[in-house]
């Protein structure tokens, strides 16, 4: 059996902590960060709040030190809005001798522990690196809660790389206004549940979703459908019918894959966002409404415009806010929590525990996922109908993620290094094998325990490999 490993501790964190220091004394802050340094942390400093928050605001901090007496907001200000804003930051605060009430205060808001200054070194040090301890074990629970966090308002939205955190900051925004929002990204990024968040987490949440598919209807019925119509307006017409538009009330209208509605369509949808009124099929009177409209698209709009096969002003009007999603490959940092969820979400519908041999895992984080996220959970949920798991092997992957292009088996005339054929004709035996392993070595007329060893040989330069990889994200 393979080593298997959690998803979770495949996570690309930085593997030390990084310390904020926050003082207007020039003194102070480069003592401190001599301390912090040469525990091996990373630094940060800051000499006012304001550039301490737009610090915090850049990227994770796990510790901050702060003086009390700090400008703008001061200390303590500082303290309620990490415990806000970042509440797994941990706060360490520097006070004045003579001031206990202050570090009492500051302790009662949140602060993890003080020093009292002048401090000497090796009091720095010991509380700090208590702290870092903390940091170190906590971190891979912290990973599994974020992980594992329903977050509520973001329908079921997946991620913590910075590129996913710019989307929720955007959704978040939009969500409590009404204009319309844009979505744009490659098949299978979220689009569709972007838009979803969107609607569930502002004050439309308790007013109609409706989507409409607008690849999905011939050019006739997607008239019909948007705006509805009256009873008689064509064959098949029998009953008068509301329109979409008019369904969503005060809701949302998402209008999916709104790259391919056709161009006479587009005027009317203009001219009924614009006017907020619509006339049914066949009607004569027209029906106000007022939705939100939320678009997404797949397609290059603006190469659409180019070519006249999208209106420039259904563009500008739809193209208020715009919220483009990174394809996997570019937050591939996501991708083990991703992978940790579909896995959970397969484990509470069968009642069995799931889990990728590492192999898998690091295979997992080298492919590219051109059809992005329902590729990974299309290759998670059939890895699991394959086997029962609890462990995951690299042959339960679908074989054109198993075996990226260069690992494919050689052509007879193709030359390259005897290590490297090796390799291949060992995977590609495990394959066959369907990862039974002592199949695979009857294949490849080697003993099992040589196998073995040369797995675990590729295993650990896979997860180097992977983990640089995802590392550079
Ligand atoms: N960030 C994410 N977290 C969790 N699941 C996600 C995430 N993004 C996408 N998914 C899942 O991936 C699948 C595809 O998402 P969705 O339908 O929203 O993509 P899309 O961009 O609309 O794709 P298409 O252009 O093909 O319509 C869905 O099952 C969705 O639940
Ligand atoms: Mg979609």
């Amino acid at each position: 059996m393979s080593t298997a490993t959690s998803a979770a501790q495949l996570i690309e964190r930085p593997a030390t902590a990084t310390v904020l220091i926050v003082d207007d004394e020039d003194s102070t802050r480069s003592l401190c960060r001599d301390v912090v340094s040469d525990a091996g942390l990373r630094t940060r400093t800051a000499a006012t709040t304001e550039q301490a928050l737009e610090i915090l605001d850049q990227a994770p901090v796990d510790i901050v030190i702060t003086d009390l007496r700090v400008p703008q907001i001061g200390g303590i200000g500082l303290i309620k809005k990490i415990r806000e804003m970042y509440p797994q930051t941990a706060v360490m605060v520097l006070t004045q001798y003579g001031t206990i009430e202050s570090a009492v205060e500051a302790t009662r808001m949140g602060a993890a522990d003080y020093i009292t200054k002048p401090f000497h070194i090796p009091e720095l040090r010991s509380k700090l690196d208590r702290m870092v301890r903390t940091f170190e074990v906590d971190n891979e629970n912290r990973v599994l809660r974020e992980t594992l966090r329903s977050r509520p308002g973001f329908a079921g939205l997946i991620g913590v790389s910075a590129k996913m955190q710019k989307v929720y900051k955007l959704i978040e925004k939009v969500s409590q206004h009404a204009y319309p929002v844009l979505i744009l990204g490659e098949s299978g990024t979220g689009k569709e549940l972007v838009a979803r968040s969107i609607h569930f987490s502002g004050v439309r949440r308790v007013k109609p979703f409706v989507p409409v598919d607008c690849s999905a209807l011939v050019p006739t019925l997607i008239e019909a459908e948007l705006f509805g119509h009256v009873k008689g307006a064509f064959t098949g017409a029998v009953h008068t019918k509301q329109g979409l538009m008019e369904t969503a009330e005060t809701g949302t209208l998402f209008l999916d894959e709104i790259g391919e509605l056709p161009t006479d369509l587009q005027a009317k949808l203009l001219r009924a966002i614009q006017e907020k009124e619509i006339r049914p099929v066949g009607g004569t009177d027209r029906v106000a409404v007022a939705s939100r409209v939320i678009a997404a698209t797949n397609r290059d709009l603006e190469a659409m415009i180019q070519k006249g096969s999208f209106r420039q002003d259904l563009y500008f009007r739809l193209n208020v806010v715009q919220i483009k999603l990174p394809p996997l490959r570019e937050r591939k940092t996501d991708i083990p929590i991703l992978v940790n969820a579909f896995l959970e979400k397969r484990s509470a519908e069968s009642g069995r525990p799931y889990q990728f041999s590492e192999a898998a895992m690091a295979q997992i984080l080298t492919y590219d996922w051109p059809g992005n996220v329902r590729e990974l959970e299309n290759a998670v949920e059939r890895a699991t109908a394959l086997n029962s798991g609890p462990v995951l092997d690299l042959a339960d992957l679908p074989s054109n993620v198993a075996y990226t292009m260069n690992q494919r088996v050689p052509m007879p005339d193709e030359i390259m290094p005897l290590e490297e054929l090796e390799k291949r004709a060992i995977l590609h035996a495990l394959h066959e094998a369907s990862g039974d392993k002592l199949e695979a070595a009857k294949l490849l007329k080697i003993g099992k325990t040589t196998l073995y060893r040369k797995l675990k040989q590729y295993d650990a330069q896979k997860n180097r490999l992977s983990r640089q990889a995802a590392g550079a994200n």
